[in-house]
């Protein structure tokens, strides 16, 4: 697949993101397409099976998004309407909506700028400003994994009713344990940039029976039987509807995509992690560029890989995101912090002003740069190469050149 272009102007260009569709998924989606059925039925049964096999967890149940994912999770904990749920103000705004649409209050906690996502210092600050959650939705940033554990006991929040948003964090693993097997739901994204694309989709992952049995109802509209079931010969056409649900199933051609692309999902992780160490490489002597740390102990899925523009760079982290598109290079930015959002702001009221300095901080320098398993060589050196120019045109750059250039007199 070709993931660099020549552009009208003939520079090379590099996306942010480039969707890997194997030819086994094409294949996978036109069997299923011709097959008479296409909605929910044996492909998702069959994806939810090797799915939680991956992980090495119980259960897994098929949904239409990560969204819907923690969504689902939140309202299977049954908690009182209106219950605080502690989560990073620095993520993506799906996973407050969530929190929202399930009919509890989002409580947002700051970041360790290192890690950027909360740690149990932070979690335990938030607590003492806005009291006791119910709850907790635990994010994965970038991949990296995060302390659940920590986190919950610094919460006092039981791992019984702590979501991990794992969207970013399929391969990850904290110390020896896989995401997926940690508190009682971890939900996973399938959205065309993630770590298995499908184009849409996504998974919830439990070891409790009852739980698994809760949000494979209420994904589709609370009914005791999915059309496949109550369309198999001898089977009644009968349902009941015991607990309120969402349209959020996933299709059989979803499923039968999912289940050919998790056989290139190794592969994919090894050259994620070989790019992340490349990227470690060639960025580590650029003065006022701060590459990502890796953790001491586990697996970083490495969805992301986001470096900090600092001051000393000597250019503005926009700024930096302008040149580099100019130059062909497609970066992004992950997250906005939540509590800069107008609605967030709005529904989540003043209180939460000027609480985040950390989050407020680093989102100023954070870029994400390119990283997918179709990035080649090629791309990846050319990324640097713009980078490396960036860094020699800063003041910083120059002030280097000046230092090495003396050092060498
Ligand atoms: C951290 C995080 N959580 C949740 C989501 C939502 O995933 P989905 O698009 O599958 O609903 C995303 C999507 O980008 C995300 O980055």
């Amino acid at each position: 697949m070709a993931t660099t272009v020549e552009a009208a102007t003939g520079t090379t260009v590099v996306p942010f993101a480039v969707t890997e569709i194997s030819p086994e998924a094409r294949e996978a989606a036109a069997r299923v397409l011709a097959s008479g059925w296409v909605t929910t039925g044996p492909e998702v049964a069959e994806f939810e099976r090797e799915f939680a096999a991956w992980i090495g967890a119980q259960h897994a149940v098929a949904v239409s998004s990560c969204t819907a994912a923690i969504e689902l999770s939140l309202r299977a904990l049954r908690l009182p309407a209106g219950a605080r749920v502690l989560t990073s103000t620095m993520t993506f705004c799906g996973a407050i909506h969530a929190i929202i649409h399930a009919g509890l209050t989002p409580v947002l906690v700051d970041v360790n700028p290192e890690t950027l996502m909360p740690d149990a210092f932070t979690t335990a600050a938030a607590v003492r400003r806005s009291g006791r959650a119910q709850a907790m939705v635990v994010l994965h940033y970038a991949g990296y994994p995060a302390p659940v554990e920590e986190m919950a006991a610094a919460a006092g929040v039981p791992l019984d009713r702590v979501v991990e948003d794992a969207a970013h964090a399929l391969g990850t693993r904290a110390g020896d344990r896989p995401v997926g097997t940690i508190s009682i739901a971890t939900c996973f994204s399938f959205y065309a940039t993630k770590n298995l694309a499908i184009g849409e989709g996504g998974m919830i992952v439990t070891s409790d029976p009852e739980f698994a049995d809760y949000v494979r109802r209420a994904r589709l509209h609370g009914m005791s039987g999915d059309a496949w079931k109550r369309y198999l010969p001898g089977a009644s056409w009968r349902y009941s509807v015991d607990v309120p649900g969402l349209k959020a199933n996933m299709s059989d051609v979803q499923a039968a995509i999912g289940r050919a692309q998790l056989q290139h999902l190794p592969r994919w992780q090894e050259r994620r992690v070989d790019l992340a160490r490349r990227y470690d490489y060639r960025l580590a002597d650029k003065p006022g560029l701060q590459t990502p740390s890796w953790p001491a102990h586990g697996l970083h899925a490495w969805h992301l890989y986001v470096i900090k523009v600092k001051p000393a760079f000597g250019m503005a982290r926009d700024q930096f995101i302008r040149n580099l598109a100019e130059r062909g290079i497609h970066c992004s930015v992950h997250f906005i912090p939540v509590h800069q959002q107008p609605y967030f702001r709005r529904v989540l009221g003043s209180d939460i002003i000027g609480h985040f300095p950390a989050a407020d901080s680093v989102f100023e320098e954070i870029v994400s740069l390119p990283l997918y398993p179709a990035l080649s060589d090629a791309s990846m050196e050319r990324v640097c190469q713009v980078i490396a120019e960036l860094a020699n045109l800063s003041p910083a750059g120059r002030g280097e050149r000046r230092e090495s250039r003396s050092a060498i007199l």
